[in-house]
């Protein structure tokens, strides 16, 4: 059985583009089950939709029940994943908001299943501030999007608003489906929690209900975690570097994936394993970190904790660079016989960048930040310059051993909120952290732990055991781009 969709057309002018859509699907693999709003059959017919999807098109909410076997509770759950193509902005605007007055945005409240954008419209309807702060409540949602692209519009004018290629939407869909089947076209989530359920009840004879594991926290959710030093190179053989051992953020990468998010981890030079489930990228330079970084978008969460060179040698020797021999070597440790001046210029600011606003800026960017002195001060001063929604900011002068080191003490800021969480391993950080991204994304539903941050008891053994975290998350306007700092 194929991987499946759920293809929601909106009403404009780019909806004759998703017939493409529908017919690489196919040609992947992929089974299409398409919804079209009232607008929508104004620009493409349902005739042809139907034609080249091979099924019949839902079109009308309450002739559903009616006319075939699948309310439109059963619908919105009857596919892998549920894509927007073209989003209008009406159609944006009524889903961030919660409308539920047709068959299409009926099935976006109703899904479990995660839901992909690809937006389309003219270039002053995309950025006008009533359809940022909806895309903003979307994204808080857990949307993920797919463009729009820059470009010529049908109407003549220019900038973003274009609908992404087909190819490129086909792309995002299937890097959204399941790992099990992406790409591969072989099994549907309704076989996987077939065969799973069969597993438990010869196991242990559970009940129906019992057996179908319970979905992951963060299913569904893709994570990009920065991680360790990087390296600025003076010469072939020598490099600027820092003292980061990448602990801390490979243990929040392993954590997430835990939680079953899908984790890239973008990692500096460490000697640290691969944390299981986790796809590593392994770079030497900021610039190098960047360009993963930036190869890495959309993701919903981005958490830098890489300890990011700030400077990097404008012009690192082709060779390797000599000592002036000629010279008599006279001189003593408080004046040295010879000096070399290195001309350093700035490396991009990868949290910066991640958290400026835009359509790939995720939900959710987490920055580190590791201070000498004045921890709270200058990490609040960070947050807002960089603006990231939290940080996590820890001591590392003198006698701290965080660098290297297990354990580790966090102060962690957002817009509104300082908690100082005491001195943990940071497997129990990670865990904590995870949790705390996981309550996020669950749109904020309270959850049975109450304690108000990780303790210093809790066993870094015992998953189960796991420091309880604030269960009240960030609010959107948490993630107003006022914010941060990476280990810089
Ligand atoms: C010729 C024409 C082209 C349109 N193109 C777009 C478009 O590309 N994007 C968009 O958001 N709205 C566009 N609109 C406006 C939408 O059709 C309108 O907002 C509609 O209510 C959207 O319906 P929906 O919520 O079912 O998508 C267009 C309208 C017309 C008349």
């Amino acid at each position: 059985m194929a991987a499946r969709v759920i293809l929601i057309i909106g009403g404009g002018i780019a909806a004759y583009r998703t017939l493409d859509v529908i017919r690489i699907l196919r040609r992947r693999g992929i089974d299409v089950t398409c919804v079209m709003t009232e607008a929508a059959s104004h620009f493409v017919t349902p005739l042809s939709v139907q034609a080249l999807s091979g099924e019949a098109v839902h079109r009308d909410l309450l002739s559903l029940a009616e006319d075939s076997s699948m309310d439109h509770i059963a619908l919105s759950r009857s596919a892998d994943l549920l894509v927007l193509c073209p989003a209008s902005a009406n159609l944006l605007a009524r889903m961030a908001h919660g409308l539920a007055d047709d068959l299409a945005t009926t099935l976006l409240l109703a899904t479990d299943k995660p839901v992909l954008a690809a937006p389309a419209m003219n270039v002053r309807m995309w950025e006008n501030p009533a359809t940022q702060r909806n895309l903003s409540l979307l994204r808080a949602q857990g949307c993920h999007f797919v463009g729009p692209d820059e470009g010529e519009m049908a109407c003549g004018e220019f900038g973003p608003g274009r609908l992404s290629t087909p190819d490129a939407i086909v792309d995002a869909i299937e890097a959204r489906l399941p790992r099990s089947f992406a790409r591969s076209g072989q099994a549907s989530a309704s076989q996987i929690h077939a065969g799973q359920a069969r597993a438990g009840q010869a196991l242990a004879g559970q009940a129906p209900a019992e057996r179908v594991p319970a979905r992951q926290p963060l299913s569904g959710r893709s994570v990009l975690v920065t991680a360790g030093p990087t390296q600025e190179p003076i010469d072939p053989v020598r490099f600027i570097a820092n003292r980061s051992s990448g602990r801390q953020g490979y243990a929040i990468a392993a954590a997430c994936a835990a939680l079953g998010a899908e984790v890239t981890l973008v990692s500096g030079p460490t000697n640290l394993p691969c944390p299981e489930g986790v796809r590593r990228i392994d770079v030497t330079t900021a610039c190098d970190m960047d360009a993963a970084c930036k190869a890495a978008l959309p993701v919903d969460a981005a958490i830098c904790t890489a300890a990011v060179g700030d400077w990097r040698v404008a012009e690192p020797a082709l060779q390797k660079r000599k000592k002036p021999h000629e010279k008599p070597r006279t001189g003593t440790a408080a004046q040295p016989a010879s000096s070399l001046t290195l001309t350093l210029v700035e490396n991009p600011d990868i949290l910066a960048s991640l958290s400026r606003p835009g359509p790939d800026r995720p939900a959710l960017v987490v920055g580190f930040a590791a201070e000498t002195e004045a921890l709270e001060s200058h990490a609040r001063e960070k947050r807002q310059r960089k603006g990231c929604d939290w940080l996590l900011a820890n001591d590392v002068g003198a006698g701290s051993s965080v660098f290297g080191g297990d354990r580790n003490t966090i102060l962690f800021l957002t817009a509104t909120e300082t908690t100082l969480w005491p001195e943990l391993p940071k497997a129990t950080i990670g865990r904590a952290l995870a949790d705390r991204i996981a309550a996020f994304f669950s749109g904020h539903i309270a959850r049975t732990r109450h304690s108000a941050s990780p303790t210093a008891a809790d066993p870094e053994t015992d998953p189960a055991t796991d420091p309880a975290i604030d269960p009240a998350p960030a609010s959107p306007g948490d993630q107003s781009p006022a914010g941060t700092a990476e280990t810089r």
